[in-house]
């Protein structure tokens, strides 16, 4: 199959390009502007008549403007003729609002799938937020695809700590700490989590595993405001751990969160490449070639 390969507002561009050299094909870049007035102004380079359309673009700097660019292109790009459109979402945002937690809130999940299920033909993304909800089908009209970089984190992890216990931070965490943790071979529990606020959690241990002279890994799908990571890494030291590292999925860094993180004591913080950042240090591109391949 052809692709043309295009970023959309500017995110991810760097994966969209290595993605294109891996399977060699085209990256053609997508002009997206502002009229005069504030309107989006959008072109094509690429003859689109017949090809499919892989448009790479990770929600996150901008996650609603992000939501209307892919929308504004994905449609032009039907319009110009292309046969087919995917969305390669790496970090896919409005997931975490996946209930009405209180009367009269948008579900935005639901919003933001109805809206791209309207436009693009297929998705892919990352690790999702899969909480309440137990697969994309629940959500998207469309074949949508949740991958996992997993095993890319438990390969960082094995490759790069020794004497350690990988910890999630909540008990959703658990699933991916234990699949990491039965690859590094190490000790694994989770923290129970409340949640408070969007910016205020406090974290316990319920499995109770012995965290003295350790190197704890804490492990997360994402990393936003920084207080889940935080919590939790106070909760190890309070419990005797030697050092803590954070490897996360998606680095969002709302806010202050890196200086949180760092206050924290947390050494190192590493998250992969579906969202840009300078702790990105796992690469994903070679999951979303296959998974185009
Ligand atoms: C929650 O369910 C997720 O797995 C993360 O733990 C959460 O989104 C992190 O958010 P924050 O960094 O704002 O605490």
């Amino acid at each position: 199959m052809r692709f043309i390969i295009i970023t959309s507002c500017g995110n991810s561009i760097a994966l969209a390009q290595d993605v294109a050299r891996r399977l060699k094909v085209a990256y053609s870049p997508l002009t997206i502007s502002a009229f005069p007035d504030g309107d989006v102004y959008l072109r094509f380079k690429a003859k689109l008549q017949g090809e499919t359309l892989v448009i790479v673009h990770s929600f996150q700097p901008e996650p609603n403007m992000s939501l209307f660019n892919v929308i504004f292109a994905a449609e032009t790009a039907k319009d110009l003729g292309a046969k087919k459109v995917i969305l390669v979402a790496p970090y896919l945002a409005f997931m975490r609002q996946d209930k009405r937690f209180h009367p009269g809130e948008a579900v935005s999940s639901k919003i933001m799938a109805k809206l791209l299920s309207g436009s693009v033909d297929q998705l892919i993304t990352f690790d999702t937020h899969l909480h309440r909800y137990h697969s994309l089908k629940e959500v998207f009209c469309i074949p949508a695809r949740n991958l996992t970089a997993n095993m890319l984190l438990a390969a960082y992890i094995k490759k790069k700590f020794r004497n350690l216990v990988i910890i999630g931070p909540d008990e959703e965490s658990y699933q991916w700490a234990e699949e990491i943790a039965k690859v590094v071979q190490c000790p694994v529990t989770c923290f129970k989590k409340t949640r408070y606020s969007s910016r205020k959690v406090a974290v316990k241990m319920v499995k109770t595993i012995p965290l003295k002279g350790k190197n704890v890994v804490i492990v997360d799908d994402v990393i936003s405001t920084g207080h889940t990571v935080v919590e939790a890494a106070k909760e190890a030291y309070h419990l005797g751990a030697k050092r803590v590292d954070a490897v996360a999925v998606h680095g969002l860094f709302a806010e202050t969160a890196m200086t949180k993180l760092k206050k924290a004591k947390i050494k190192t913080i590493t998250t992969t490449n579906t969202i840009k950042h300078k702790t990105n240090k796992i690469d994903v591109a070679d999951l979303i070639g296959k998974a185009l391949s």
